[in-house]
């Protein structure tokens, strides 16, 4: 009788310990058995900060692809730096890093229902999929069970593709991170929420000594906006677009009238590869938010870790 007690326990740890493998996979319903208000607890976090703030939408969708783009969706965007390294957050490339404050409310929420149990690295990835929903973009599903990371160097972020690129460079940075071409322009239309800030643009317009002309693929009056917006120096804002606290596929049409305000926006009209699916998202906005949302997914997976720890503060190491 003990004997037999003893057995089926024994198969029973066997056959969890099973289960508890295959649950390191990721999944639509990671949580369900030890979180199942994972997603209602990051849903809440978000749209009550973004009541407050719309604009923090834009910084939450960066947040992700910042994080995905180095070292893969490993929540290393959200580690503080220490006294002897430098963290990926403190790169100049952070200027439209924002809601840092969200994740850290999400996470505090989690941890009281949840201790130990709910990563970062998927905080950050359903927030950012709260705020294309918040904003009025397409509302789908992710996968969740991703582990944090627990490298962040600011040396990391020079593999983030720059707002002076090319479309060959373009294509090129994201291909190399599995992206096809359409991905490339579905993700760009991310540039539909937001602002840029005149340092990254400026280098377009005539400079106060006229050493340069002005950018040939910049509309004559679009110029003069962002001539502008650039009079109040380095850190002013010039938003992507005519609706930037709403999802939507505008930004392409500020490139069909030559109004990118990125360099690296306005190149897609560039090339006839790019340029025709600039075309087809600005006529028909459902194709845009299907694509947008196919590439967000796949982007959500980079280098994803599936072992590792889940912080308990997501910005320092446990
Ligand atoms: C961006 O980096 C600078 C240092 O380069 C740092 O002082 C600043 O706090 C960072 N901003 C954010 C939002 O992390
Ligand atoms: C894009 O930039 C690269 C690197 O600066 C350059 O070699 C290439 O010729 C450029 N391509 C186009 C089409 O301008």
């Amino acid at each position: 009788m003990r004997f037999d007690a003893m057995k089926m326990m024994m198969s029973l740890v066997v056959m969890l310990m099973i289960m508890l493998r295959h649950c390191n996979a990721l999944s639509m319903h990671y949580y369900i058995m030890n979180c199942p208000m994972a997603e209602f607890i990051v849903r809440n976090s978000v749209n009550s900060a973004l009541r407050a703030d719309p604009t923090l939408a834009a910084g939450l969708i960066r947040m992700h692809f910042h994080d995905c783009f180095i070292q893969g969706c490993d929540a290393s965007i959200l580690l503080d730096s220490t006294d002897d390294s430098t963290a990926e957050k403190d790169s100049p490339a952070n200027l439209s890093l924002r809601g840092y404050e969200v994740i850290d409310d999400a996470k505090e929420k989690l941890e009281n229902q949840c201790p130990g149990v709910v990563s970062c690295a998927d905080i950050v990835a359903m927030a950012s999929r709260e705020a294309v929903i918040f904003a009025g973009g397409p509302v789908y599903d992710i996968q969740k069970g991703r582990k944090d990371g627990t490298r962040s160097k600011i040396e990391d972020t020079r593999n983030l593709p720059s707002p002076f690129f090319n479309t060959s460079e373009l294509i090129k940075m994201f291909g190399q991170k599995g992206f096809t071409v359409q991905d490339l322009v579905a993700l760009s239309g991310g540039h539909t929420l937001g602002v840029a800030r005149c340092s990254s643009f400026k280098n377009r317009l005539k400079n106060f000594d006229s050493t340069h002309d002005v950018d040939p693929s910049l509309d004559t009056q679009f110029t003069k906006t962002l001539t502008k917006t650039c009079a109040s120096g380095d850190n002013a804002e010039q938003p992507f677009d005519a609706t930037r606290n709403t999802f939507d596929n505008s930004y392409y049409w500020a490139l069909q009238r030559q109004s990118g305000v990125l360099f690296s926006d306005q190149t897609l009209m560039s090339d006839p590869k790019t340029r025709n699916i600039v075309n087809m998202y600005a006529m028909n906005q459902a194709m845009f938010f299907l694509d947008f949302q196919r590439a967000m997914v796949k982007m959500g997976l980079l280098d994803v870790k599936e072992t590792g720890q889940v912080r308990q503060n997501c910005r320092k190491l446990n």
